[in-house]
């Protein structure tokens, strides 16, 4: 239909960016980027028209989001050249051809485009080599001033570098190193390095990505107090194996991976760097707690292992995060039956006796009350009794 459209209103189409980048890779990509050589907006209007779903316009960067009821998107933009101002604005943009359109991108890989309206319906456009590169492997820039006008394209090349085991092409990497040595990394909101970090974290192989960091001298830009060596990597190689075991155990958590990479990629700092980490990036309560677990860890996991009968696990790990227990497992995995055990099952005991038994018995309420009910639970815990007639009798006694 798009094609058809495109025809109709003498425009040419192209699919363009990562979608073709894993097309020819042989990976999926829901992501579509459709630029056109005309007016984008009235043909995202019109395709919209057909396909009847919802449409996001931005006239300022004049391009458009279509929103299918399946939950596919369709990003529209007309082709278009960019300038950038200074270092790490915001581009200023002008329409252009798809070759031009092309060329502002940052990697080869990704300055690639099919057509698709009329005879040239499938062709690859592929100004810059591109195919070749993805075949060798190779990251390759487009241009000199690539990474000064948009700082963030270090990240995504160590990115996809990660993501598809490629290697940076030797001109791309000595621009990466003066990129980088000349500080433009710091040019970027501490909002956005994070969220460029976290992207990386997120990505397939998230060791190779920080290990890049490490390569690329990037690690210091985030915090200077971070530091990444062999025993840490090792550690990270952990969280794998960690998830795996936890699916074993059939309980759906809510949690994020990528925060446990960063649990172990920030271990080691003290209170105060941590402190200063979380206020940098204005991380968020629960993500700012995860990392200052890393501070209480070994003390609990020697508490833990000494720890023998189950209402002293319970009250260790109670109030834990999942991350934080799966932080213990990576560190130290024999502790992985106690903390299974935690999980499945001491967590959702309870205990049925109330303040109002106590009543029954004859008694004014007091703070005994608190102490008295936990000593009916630390008894459930242990096993020590297990019915409503056991906890009303232990709570009498
Ligand atoms: N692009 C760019 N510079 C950036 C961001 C994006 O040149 N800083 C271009 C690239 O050509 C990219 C396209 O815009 O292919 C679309 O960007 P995006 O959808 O963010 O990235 P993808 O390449 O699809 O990467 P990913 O697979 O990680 O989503």
């Amino acid at each position: 239909k798009a094609g058809a459209l495109a025809e109709e209103l003498e425009y040419n189409l192209y699919i363009v960016g990562g979608f073709v980048r894993d097309l020819l890779l042989g990976k999926a990509n829901l992501d579509l980027d459709l630029v056109v050589e005309g007016d984008g907006i009235e043909f995202a209007r019109r395709l919209n028209k057909e396909l009847k779903g919802e449409l996001d316009i931005y006239h300022e960067f004049g391009t458009a989001v279509l929103t299918l009821e399946d939950g596919m998107k369709l990003d529209v933009a007309t082709t278009r050249v960019e300038y950038y101002s200074g270092i790490a604005s915001l581009p200023e943009v002008e329409l252009g051809c798809i070759q031009q359109d092309l060329f502002r991108r940052d990697f080869s890989i990704n300055a690639l485009a099919i057509q698709l309206n009329g005879h040239s319906f499938g062709q690859l456009v592929d100004y810059f080599n591109g195919r070749e590169d993805l075949e060798q492997g190779v990251i390759r820039l487009l241009h000199n001033f690539s990474l000064y006008d948009d700082p963030t394209r270090i990240f995504r090349g160590l990115r996809f570098a990660s993501r598809y085991g490629f290697k940076f092409e030797p001109r791309t990497k000595e621009l990466i190193k003066q990129a980088v040595d000349l500080d433009v990394i710091e040019k970027l909101s501490n909002n956005r390095l994070f969220s460029k970090l976290q992207l990386g974290l997120q990505d397939k192989y998230p060791i190779k990505f920080i290990n890049l960091l490490q390569e690329e001298n990037i690690l210091s830009y985030i915090s200077p107090d971070i530091r990444w060596n062999e025993e840490k990597e090792k550690l990270a190689t952990k969280v794998v194996d960690v998830l795996e075991w936890l699916k074993t155990l059939n309980l759906s958590f809510k949690f994020n991976e990528w925060v446990l990479y960063l649990m172990v990629l920030i271990w080691g700092m003290n209170h105060e760097q941590i402190k200063e980490f979380n206020q940098k990036f204005n991380l968020n309560k629960n993500l700012s707690y995860r990392l200052f677990f890393t501070l209480s860890f070994d003390s609990l996991s020697s508490r833990l292992k000494a720890a023998e009968d189950n209402s002293e696990i319970y009250y260790l790990l109670e109030g834990f995060a999942i991350e934080d227990l799966l932080l213990l497992l990576i560190k130290d995995f024999t502790l992985k039956d106690k903390v299974k055990l935690y999980l499945e099952e001491l967590r959702w005991i309870d205990i049925k006796v109330s303040g109002e038994d106590i009543i029954d018995f004859g008694y004014k309420p007091g703070p005994f009350f608190q102490d008295a009910l936990q000593a009916v639970k630390k008894a459930k815990l242990d096993g020590k009794i297990v019915n409503y007639q056991q906890e009303q009798r232990y709570l009498r006694d």
